[in-house]
């Protein structure tokens, strides 16, 4: 018996933001971003928008397509760095409400980029563990939220979406999800973080500088940490389960960078093409892109039952995830 992935969904908001238009907000050009980064344009949330109605848009999808009703839900995990609130109630909450899953348990996962390769372990343990048999999952983030708009080093970068998924207990004849990698290298917390807000750096009287709200990125320690784990965790899974590269038809990396795909897929000895990209039309939207991704797929046919599929993600923490998944 195993986990299988009963249905996927996406939203991403209307508004987009152009690499032209990020070079009247800062000093940049549509060259450096392509070039550096291969992103061309970015969804970008009003500013009543809240990462929940993101997730809850989302949500909905993966609730139609999965033909099941919010009420046979037993858990909705939201993995976000953007919640509604710091600290409580959990965005995950907030949307199990607004569908009506009236039996189903809440939560928040943190875990940065990798936040949905994480949630997808966590729901095939519950799963797994006999008692449960439905669990949304949904990477969403208003990232737009945290960025610093005049530091053109990070702003250029992000996006806002959610992809969700529902997962469910399989028959042997359905697909699965069979394993993960599931990890953290904390040494890396200064590499990716906000100063201010939390307990260490708590916001008092006068509000703190502008640079220490919003998301702070030695983008050099990223980039490298991300080609190697990356590498690390296809190369493990594969191993794990005697595959070989010619067996996956798909690997659904974070749509961060496309300089660390590529340097990944080199080093795996992969052909890019091996690898699903949309990162150019939303840019990096942290652990809502490998779910957008996915539902992309879906929607344009490509993913077909049987197929094997590895997603990979990384990010603050810093942390790194990837699942292998038999379509
Ligand atoms: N436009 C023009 N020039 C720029 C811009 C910009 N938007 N941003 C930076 N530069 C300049 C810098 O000022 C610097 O100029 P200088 O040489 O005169 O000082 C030069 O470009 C090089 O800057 P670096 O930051 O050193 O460039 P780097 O090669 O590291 O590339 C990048 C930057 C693209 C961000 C890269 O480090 C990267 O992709 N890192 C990984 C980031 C990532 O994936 N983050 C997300 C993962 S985690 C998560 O998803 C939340």
């Amino acid at each position: 018996m195993g986990v299988k992935i009963l249905s996927v969904g996406a939203w991403t908001p209307s508004k987009v933001l152009t690499n032209d238009d990020l070079t009247k907000m800062v000093d940049t050009s549509d060259e450096w971003i392509r070039t550096m980064t291969g992103i061309c344009e970015r969804r970008i949330a009003d500013e009543d928008t809240a990462t929940s109605d993101i997730a809850y848009n989302a949500a909905k999808i993966a609730l139609e397509r999965a033909k099941i009703n919010a009420d046979e839900l037993d858990m909705i995990i939201v993995a976000t760095a953007t919640p509604d609130y710091i600290g409580f109630p959990a965005t995950a909450c907030i949307v199990q409400d607004r569908i009506g899953a009236t039996k189903a348990g809440a939560f928040d996962l943190v875990a940065g980029c990798s936040g949905l390769s994480y949630a997808i372990e966590v729901a095939r343990g519950l799963i797994n563990n006999g008692r449960m048999k439905n669990i949304m999952i949904i990477g969403a983030e208003k990232l737009s939220s945290i960025v610093n708009w005049n530091d053109r080093s990070t702003c250029c970068l992000f996006g806002d979406g959610a992809g969700s998924l529902i997962l469910s207990k399989g028959s042997d004849a359905d697909g699965d999800i069979i394993d993960s990698i599931v990890r953290a290298d904390g040494s890396g917390e200064c590499a990716l973080k906000i100063n201010a807000g939390g307990s260490r750096n708590p916001i008092k009287d006068t509000l703190p500088d502008i640079t220490e709200r919003t998301l702070y990125m030695d983008g050099q320690a990223v980039y490298n940490f991300a080609v190697k784990v990356n590498t690390e965790m296809v190369k493990e899974l594969l191993e794990r389960h005697n595959l070989t590269a010619d067996d996956i038809a798909w690997i659904v990396p974070h749509q961060a960078n496309y300089r660390i795909i590529k340097a990944a897929s080199k080093r795996l000895k992969l052909d890019e093409s091996k690898f699903y990209m949309n990162l150019k039309d939303y840019g990096n939207t942290s652990a809502a892109s490998i779910g957008i991704a996915l539902n992309e797929m879906h929607e344009k046919g490509l993913l077909k039952r049987g197929d094997y599929i590895i997603t990979m993600g990384f990010g603050a923490g810093l942390t790194y995830a990837a699942n292998l998944i038999k379509y």
